[in-house]
């Protein structure tokens, strides 16, 4: 008896102790950025840790997913402004790796609070790493970063938003993207990582929008890096037109994130937030915008964005507001993605029209570009996560196997309104049970 009440007490005590040395970013001093943070270059590692191979994040997950080991490291990148400043990046390597393969998985962790970063929530909480599973607490990314791992890839997965959270941001994810690679690439071969790995990048909703301007931003700012593919899902090409679309409605959280993640880049949209947005509404704007997105999303729902503002909806007319969308969250401003693209969208997705996706396809396809673009005749923004993961996936497997695209461009129209039993293969049997439940249960 008294045996067994110490065993329980020992073991309450080391769950209380391993909870409690996972410290949240914000009082964390790996995530503190140095003062001479700019002597560094782009992509250079300023310090480097190993965590646990114990993902709680993966704990819920009906088939075990246990890893060999996780690496982090802060590593400098250019914020959009152009002054640097430095993000977090977590590389994972999974049992039986081919450390020729990696793959850069961006989540679509959608929130302003760096405490809803995936360096994170992947180790200590994992219901604020995105969307859960309906009826499950695994998050929405986390089957698809286990189905990388358990095929073997090494997956590195970027805080992209930077340390000031900057959601919707375009200029600094999509440079925190090719940063984090950089940094991957030169730190990873001394933990085993090859030196000269094939790699990609894949990233749905907002995890698209970081890997498609990382894609755009590439050959500019990062032109000696070589993706043999970025495949994008559920894009959000014009965040102006994201605003109006969710607006009053169960995305509605999501434009407080967003407005405040462009404010905290750009001060003059700081300030101009600070004359304009209506100050009996403040608090509970802001305690919307701070939340990690599950919660956002419940405490935004069909919340009118425009009530919040002096002017309404012409209020986002005025002159900084609009500059702001304009440049940092309009994709097709910055440049042409060189390296391969797979896009897949529903026809159907009520955060972002598809209207803006075909804009950006035939822009990019018009000026060289390389993509095939798979429109989705059924479904919504949540089923086509899922329902599109499998194509992707294996085009993925294609790009990291080796094998080459054709260059142009190609759009098709798809039904996926399940999964196919290609996806068997790729994700194996408990992932794609998972999976299949969670469509049924959206469809
Ligand atoms: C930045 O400062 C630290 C602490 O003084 C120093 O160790 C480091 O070498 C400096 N880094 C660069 C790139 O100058
Ligand atoms: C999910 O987490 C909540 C809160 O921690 C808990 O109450 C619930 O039982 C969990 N559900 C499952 C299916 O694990
Ligand atoms: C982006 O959306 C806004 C709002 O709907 C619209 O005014 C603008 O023309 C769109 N931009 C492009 C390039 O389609
Ligand atoms: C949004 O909701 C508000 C308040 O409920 C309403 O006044 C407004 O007309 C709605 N806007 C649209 C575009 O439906
Ligand atoms: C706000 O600042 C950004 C970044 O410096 C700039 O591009 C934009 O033109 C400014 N907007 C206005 C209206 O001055």
């Amino acid at each position: 008896m008294r045996k067994s009440i110490s065993l329980i007490l020992i073991s309450s005590l080391f769950f209380l102790i391993s909870e409690a040395t996972i410290t949240p970013p914000s009082d964390d001093p790996f995530y503190d950025q140095p003062s001479n943070i700019s002597d560094y270059d782009n992509g250079e590692v300023v310090r480097s840790r190993s965590v646990s191979n114990e993902l709680v994040s993966f704990l819920s997950l009906p088939v075990d997913v246990s890893v060999q080991a996780v690496h982090q490291y802060f590593f400098r990148t250019t914020d959009s402004l152009g002054d640097a400043a430095g993000s977090v990046v977590t590389l994972i390597e999974p049992y039986n790796s081919d450390p020729s393969k990696l793959l850069g998985y961006q989540a679509f962790y959608d929130s302003a609070n760096v405490d809803c970063s995936p360096s994170y929530t992947l180790r200590a909480d994992y219901r604020n790493l995105g969307l859960t599973v309906s009826g499950l607490n695994v998050s929405e990314d986390v089957p698809f970063i286990a189905a990388a791992l358990n095929l073997g890839w090494w997956v590195f997965t970027t805080d992209y938003e930077g340390l000031n959270a900057e959601f919707t941001v375009g200029l600094q994810t999509g440079h925190a993207v090719l940063d984090s690679t950089r940094a991957v690439l030169s730190a990873g071969p001394s933990v085993g990582l090859s030196s000269d790995p094939v790699y990609a990048l894949w990233g749905y909703s907002g995890g698209s929008l970081a890997c498609t301007w990382a894609a755009e931003l590439q050959p500019s700012y990062a032109p000696e890096l070589n993706y043999a593919g970025v495949a994008v899902g559920g894009t959000t090409p014009n965040i102006s037109s994201v605003l109006e679309t969710i607006n009053n409605g169960s995305d509605a959280g999501l434009s407080f994130s967003g407005i405040y993640g462009q404010s905290k880049a750009f001060p003059n949209l700081t300030d101009w937030m600070s004359t304009n947005l209506v100050s009996s509404k403040s608090d509970q704007f802001y305690n919307i915008a701070n939340q990690c997105l599950a919660q956002a999303t419940t405490d935004g729902d069909s919340q009118d964005i425009y009530s919040y503002f002096e002017n309404g909806e012409d209020s986002f007319y005025d002159a900084v507001p609009a500059s702001i969308f304009m440049w940092s969250g309009q994709l097709g401003l910055h440049g042409t993605p060189t390296a391969p693209i797979f896009l897949y969208k529903a026809i159907g997705d009520e955060i972002s029209p598809i209207a803006d996706t075909d804009y950006i396809v035939s822009k990019y396809c018009d000026e060289g570009a390389t993509i095939e673009y798979h429109r989705d005749l059924v479904g919504d923004h949540e089923t086509e996560a899922i329902s599109g993961s499998a194509s992707a996936l294996a085009w993925l497997a294609d790009r990291l196997n080796g094998e080459s695209v054709s260059s142009g461009c190609t759009t098709e129209d798809v039904i996926l309104s399940s999964l196919s039993v290609e996806t068997l293969v790729v994700l194996g049997e408990e992932l794609f049970s998972l999976l299949e439940t969670t469509l049924g249960g959206l469809l």
